[in-house]
């Protein structure tokens, strides 16, 4: 090999070793990866000579450069290690720091408690051959209102009630557009068996019964001849699941625009002769949003119903302040 050329290595070699050893930051290490140990550096450069050596001396040279890369790189590595030991010492050096002592664990968190009611639900519903589906938070006040037969003049549009948005728009009040938008997607075929769990929005100042962002799950079940004691035995058998064995529910009366007849449905534990609990609303669907919901209300019927989903967890867990369930805190949360 001509010397002159491993002469030209060696002497390359070892100033790069002498820049690593005299470096005094990772990032000057950096630096030197970046330009002497780079593809384009001097030291690879020399790769570039192989052509003008003898053939029998070309594979010899091109490992002895290798070599030198893999030392200087090791070098580095090495080098870079202690700075990263030193400034382990230096942050450790705190006479109460004992690196030995086991570490602790990270306490594990675990669903909200309206999350694990919701999830239930979803699966009794589920098991009944409905599906879970989903609506927009933010509406707009055709789907939250005008498709849900609420006219114009009628108080829940009223601000006090509603959150409203530029352009028409308002925070839903209710999971109920998503019927509508359920009927749609079906394009106007029965069955229709879902339920729309989400977050709804008032504009109430929070107090122990109310928020001002809350859950609920709506339902909607549609086929030809459904009728009113289907929306009472699917509600029976739902709730009777939900609370562990058996409930009865009773129908009051009750107007809500999107239904006809409407009701309030209440219930309490079979045999029991206690008081009746206000549990949802209900109703069979209104012919006009079967009419908006594209189907024909003397083919189709229907029922449908919205419950509190907050409220069904605070009967579920005994627990008594609705603001309880957006605080966040720990304190509460840690108990389910
Ligand atoms: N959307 C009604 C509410 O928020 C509840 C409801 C849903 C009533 C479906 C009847 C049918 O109060």
């Amino acid at each position: 090999m001509p010397s002159s050329m491993k002469a030209r290595l060696d002497a390359l070699t070892a100033e790069v070793l002498a820049r690593i050893q005299a470096a005094e930051t990772a990032a000057a290490l950096e630096l030197i990866e970046q330009t002497d140990l780079a593809r384009k550096g001097e030291l690879l450069g020399l790769m570039r000579g192989i052509k003008d050596l003898p053939p029998e001396d070309r594979a010899a040279f091109g490992q002895s450069v290798n070599q030198a890369k893999t030392s200087l790189e090791a070098a580095v590595a090495e080098a870079k290690q202690a700075f990263t030991t030193a400034a382990v010492v230096a942050a450790t050096s705190d006479a109460c720091f004992d690196p030995t002592e086991p570490g602790g664990s990270l306490p594990g968190g675990h669903l909200h408690p309206v999350t694990q009611v919701r999830r239930e639900i979803e699966q009794i519903f589920m098991s009944l051959g409905f599906s879970v589906v989903d609506g927009p938070e933010m509406e707009t006040e055709e789907f939250n209102f005008d498709l849900l037969n609420i006219p114009a003049h009628h108080p829940a549009r009223d601000l006090q009630d509603t959150m409203w948005l530029e352009g028409g728009r308002v925070m839903r009040t209710h999971t109920s557009p998503v019927q509508l938008r359920a009927m749609r997607e079906a394009g106007g075929k029965v069955p229709v068996r879902v339920i729309a769990p989400g977050r709804v929005f008032r504009n109430e100042q929070p107090d122990a019964t109310h928020e001002h962002t809350f859950h609920q799950i709506e339902g909607l079940m549609l086929d030809e001849g459904v009728s009113v004691a289907d929306l009472k035995g699917v509600l029976r058998l739902v709730l009777s699941r939900i609370f562990g064995g058996s409930v009865e529910v009773r129908l009051r009366p009750h107007y809500f625009p999107f239904v006809e007849p409407g009701f309030e449905l209440d219930m309490r534990r079979t045999g029991s002769d206690g008081e009746w609990l206000e549990i949802l609303g209900c109703g069979m669907v209104h012919p006009e949003v079967l009419r908006a919901g594209g189907l024909d209300p003397d083919v189709v019927s229907g029922f449908a119903f919205g419950m509190g989903l907050d409220r069904l967890t605070m009967m579920r867990f005994g627990i008594e302040d609705v603001r309880w369930m957006m605080s966040g805190d720990p304190r509460f949360l840690t108990q389910f």
